[in-house]
């Protein structure tokens, strides 16, 4: 029996595996998980609200998104969200106070008028504990335009939309390691960013950030902190970076939700560069927090956010080998669950 079909150990596969994933210890570990725990607790408003306006204007986001919801419902409860409405009354009125008029403050402002335009039109009375201040604050802003409510969607427009190809589509999506070198136009990016933003969030919270390189020096760099480029970076048109601003989060339920929204909106802006015609790789920030501090000085990185992946992308030539990738079948995937006994 030659020694290639000798069956290894743990001990001979695992000496094996340190070339590729090298283990760590505990307490490495450990210090790793500290990392992410300290940024969490230090930006987000879970222990308590953060003096950060941008903190402030997400936990109005938060409270006012909730109102739009109960917009949206079958059967919208007339009286709804009264706690949510003192909130996103408070949350705008300290947020003016301060300066600080964007998308929040108007989308607050444009759904507390949605809400009463909604009990007018329907006939159903607001809340006592609200409603003189609510119309004073709505009626002071008849003037005004601002975004926010609700909007109808029809099955028709919905119908029109999907009436593509999306097998096709999504399966003509392969990570792209052969690139032809060209300058990816700038524009191309901005709308594939712009489209990207309509990738669901939680809460409508506009946590998402992407940092983008074109230039050959500052494409290398970047580069240089990431595994897995070797071989067709130096061919990538443009180089982009996904981050999520952990100031927005205010539950403890939502440690984790900055990689979930930063990899949906990655996911959504891949496809937006695969629409545009690119080929694209997506090059993982799986890295331990060295290398997390190292980028983020060489880049300015705040430390308030937290970096989820790099993306790259090009121009691809005509015809270039991708890796077949075999999936499993989806049954192995796919469970449904049934009811229990
Ligand atoms: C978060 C993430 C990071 C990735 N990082 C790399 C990378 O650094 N280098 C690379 O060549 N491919 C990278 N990939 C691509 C995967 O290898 C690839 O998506 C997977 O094998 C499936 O193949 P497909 O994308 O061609 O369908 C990454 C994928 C994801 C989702």
């Amino acid at each position: 029996m030659s020694d290639i079909e000798t069956v290894l150990s743990d001990n001979e596969l695992n000496e094996l595996r340190e070339v590729y994933t090298p283990s760590i210890t505990y307490l490495e570990a450990k210090k790793n998980y500290t990392y992410d725990f300290k940024k969490f607790l230090k930006f987000s408003s879970v222990t308590k609200i953060s003096s950060d306006p941008v903190a402030l204007e997400a936990i109005l986001t938060h409270a006012y998104h909730a109102l739009e919801k109960g917009l949206t419902m079958e059967v919208p409860r007339p009286g709804f969200g009264v706690d949510a409405i003192i909130l996103t009354m408070a949350t705008i009125l300290k947020l003016e106070r301060l300066g600080v008029i964007g998308v929040a403050t108007k989308g607050g402002r444009g759904m507390l008028k949605s809400y009463v335009d909604f009990h007018n039109e329907n006939g159903f009375g607001i809340d006592g504990k609200i409603k003189d201040d609510l119309i004073e604050f709505v009626n002071k802003m008849s003037h005004e335009n601002n975004p926010g409510g609700s909007y109808t969607l029809s099955l028709e427009e919905l119908r029109k939309a999907s009436d593509f190809d999306y097998e096709s589509f999504i399966q003509r999506r392969s990570s792209v390691r052969h690139f032809t070198g060209d300058q990816v136009d700038p524009k191309v990016v901005k709308t594939a960013v712009r489209q990207s933003l309509k990738a669901p969030r939680s809460c409508n919270r506009e946590t998402r950030r992407v940092y983008v390189a074109y230039e050959k020096k500052l494409k290398e760099q970047l580069l240089s902190y990431q595994n897995g480029n070797r071989g067709f970076g130096h061919k990538l048109g443009v180089v982009l970076m996904v981050t999520v601003d952990l100031r927005h989060f205010d539950l403890i339920g939502e440690r984790n939700q900055g990689w979930i929204d930063g990899g949906l909106f990655a996911m959504s802006l891949v496809y937006g560069l695969h629409a545009a015609g690119l080929g694209t790789c997506m090059l993982n920030w799986s890295e331990d927090c060295e290398s997390d501090k190292r980028i983020r000085k060489a880049f300015n990185i705040p430390e308030y956010e937290i970096i989820i992946t790099m993306i790259g992308a090009g121009h691809v030539p005509k015809k270039f080998e991708v890796t077949a990738s075999p999936a499993p079948d989806v049954d192995e995937v796919l469970s449904i669950i049934e009811p229990r006994e």
